[in-house]
């Protein structure tokens, strides 16, 4: 299968999707708290995509039973939100997607519940920043290779570990299209990145090893050592220029603020 360029009009309706995406993930963040029924933000995504007429794109894609994967932990993604109480301290990943008009938006977050240790602080904050230095190699002309590359180096710089069996991807009208987007190798790989391309970059850092198991429910994905992990994903637009992220959240500073800072800081 070949890459799907979309148009303009194309990613006019993926920002709408991504729009009514951050703001959904935005209410379940605010309803994360020591004592929260994991199965609550199932509901709160039904309800609030009932509200908006949108399509719960994760709901009976190959079975899975839920609108919403909620992974805490040790968990690295695709948690089913069941009857888990979260406690004072963990580690929560809130992965979502929805499809508006026939098109896809996917995206998630980790979040601390009340006080965490500084490690799961870090853990997290490198993870989004890796997540953002993969966005910022978005660029019409280059390869493919370069987001691997960023994402790795940024996770890896602090002794973490890239998760390598789950990837990034293309998003469309299908939740995964061509290509992969490995969170790991070399910046020389890979295809050349074109405007209209649309992908999701999704880095999975744990802080042990990069091992994976998975549980018997076959979805939860754990880090093999039992390791704490963090997750990250944007949707996001190859134009001519900066990349688009489609799924920004209005807590979040524009991509191309940070990464100022950054290269002004000699880290890129
Ligand atoms: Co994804």
């Amino acid at each position: 299968m070949p890459v799907i360029i979309k148009s303009d009009d194309e990613i006019a309706v993926m920002r709408q999707a991504g729009r009514i995406l951050a703001e959904v993930l935005q209410i379940l963040v605010a309803e994360v708290r020591p004592g929260l029924i994991v199965s609550k933000l199932d509901r709160i995504v039904k309800e609030e995509y009932e509200r908006r007429g949108v399509v719960p794109t994760f709901l009976g894609y190959l079975g899975y039973p839920a609108h919403v994967c909620v992974s805490v932990n040790d968990e690295i993604v695709h948690g089913i939100p069941g009857d888990r109480v979260l406690q004072e301290g963990d580690l929560v990943s809130i992965d979502l997607g929805v499809t508006y008009e026939g098109f896809v938006a996917d995206s998630a977050l980790t979040v601390g519940v009340g006080r965490i240790s500084p490690e799961a602080q870090q853990l997290m904050e490198v993870t989004y920043q890796s997540l953002r230095e993969g966005i910022w190699a978005m660029r019409a002309g280059a390869r493919l290779g370069e987001i691997s590359h960023a994402i790795q180096s940024c996770a890896e710089s602090d002794g973490y570990s890239v998760v390598r069996e789950y990837v990034g991807h293309g998003v469309g009208r299908e939740m995964h299209e061509e290509p992969q987007v490995p969170n790991y190798g070399p910046r020389d790989r890979g295809l050349i990145l074109r405007k209209g391309m649309v992908l999701a970059l999704e880095p999975m850092v744990n802080v042990g090893g990069w091992r994976t198991k998975k549980h018997d429910d076959q979805w939860t994905v754990s880090t093999l050592d039992g390791s704490l992990s963090a997750h990250f994903e944007h949707t996001v637009a190859i134009t001519d220029g900066d990349p688009e992220v489609l799924t920004l959240r209005s807590d979040e500073e524009p991509i191309a603020a940070l990464s100022a800072v950054a290269a002004a800081s000699g880290k890129n």
